[in-house]
């Protein structure tokens, strides 16, 4: 039987590999967390000599294999942290990333009042939209997606974090016609049909349908900028995430659709990220 520590080292090494993984100790262990169901505090505080039970060792190897090949580490754990919230995510959502909070940010930056009415359009988990709800508890606050999957993903982090938000199955904002809200925010699928880091690691294990934005990537901003125009409130606000080459683009794209006070913002990288307007004299 081998050791937690000589299992942790060997593990490890191997995934030093990876190239996605700044921290492959603190994935190890965070595997380990989850195969052993401690908290880390006790796997740390575990005695180095203890040996791993073999349905354990055969256990956390599986998953170490299966993380070597490149599926998401939050795939394996079932869960991901966004805006200090756990999330549930399983391979039927985008795993949210931490430039998507940059988007929660700016959302909150741009609304000050407490009560007001958000939709958060191809939701995902749910991240956004809980995010938003968790900051604003009097706001009313509603998650679209198309698909049903995920919205069963994003229904059960509302309920199991207590968050009252509302999800709904849309193709864009079209299963809300007559609605109106003064924030709309949306991380639309924005890769372009024909980009090879589609096949690359982590991506390849995600929905299609919540990557690729067709031929140059824009076709999710585009339609929920023209949709955007007849849901919004007098001076509401949409913001937007894109790729990192698509800032003028869904710049001029909100120009058109009679978006005025166009910014866009950079992420923690420097790269262009995310771009919002308002809307006035509808
Ligand atoms: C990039 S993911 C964003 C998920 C989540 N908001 C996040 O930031 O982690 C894009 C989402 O848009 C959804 N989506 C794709 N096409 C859609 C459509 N036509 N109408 C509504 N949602 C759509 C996908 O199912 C996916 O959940």
């Amino acid at each position: 039987m081998t050791t937690i520590h000589d299992f942790i080292t060997t593990a490890t090494r191997k995934c030093a590999a990876l190239p996605d993984s700044g921290h492959p100790a603190q994935e190890v262990w965070a595997l380990g967390c989850h195969v052993l169901s401690r908290p880390l505090t006790q796997l740390l505080a575990s005695d180095p000599k203890e040996r791993i039970d073999p349905q354990d060792e055969a256990r956390w190897t599986e998953l170490i294999t299966r993380r070597l090949q490149g599926e998401p580490l939050a795939y394996l754990l079932g869960t991901a942290e966004f805006w200090s919230l756990r999330l549930r995510v399983t391979p039927d959502v985008l795993v949210p990333r931490p430039e998507t909070e940059l988007l929660v940010e700016h959302a909150l930056a741009a609304s000050p009042a407490k009560d007001l009415r958000y939709a958060d359009v191809g939701t995902g988990s749910g991240a956004i939209a809980l995010a938003l709800k968790k900051e604003r508890p009097a706001a009313f606050v509603v998650g679209l997606d198309k698909s049903h999957k995920a919205l069963r993903v994003a229904q059960t982090n509302a309920r199991v974090l207590g968050l009252d938000v509302g999800f709904i199955a849309s193709d864009w904002l079209t299963a809300v016609e007559g609605a109106r809200f003064d924030i709309i925010v949306s991380n639309p699928p924005y890769i372009h049909c024909a980009d090879p880091c589609l096949t690359a690691d982590g991506l390849r294990y995600e929905p299609s349908l919540a990557l690729v934005g067709g031929e140059k990537g824009l076709d999710g901003l585009r339609a929920v900028i023209v949709q955007s125009v007849s849901r919004l409130n007098e001076g509401g606000r949409l913001l937007l995430e894109h790729g990192s080459c698509q800032g003028p683009a869904t710049a001029t794209l909100l120009r058109q659709a009679g978006f005025t006070a166009i910014h866009t913002h950079t992420d923690f990288a420097g790269h262009e990220r995310i771009t919002e307007g308002t809307l006035y004299g509808r």
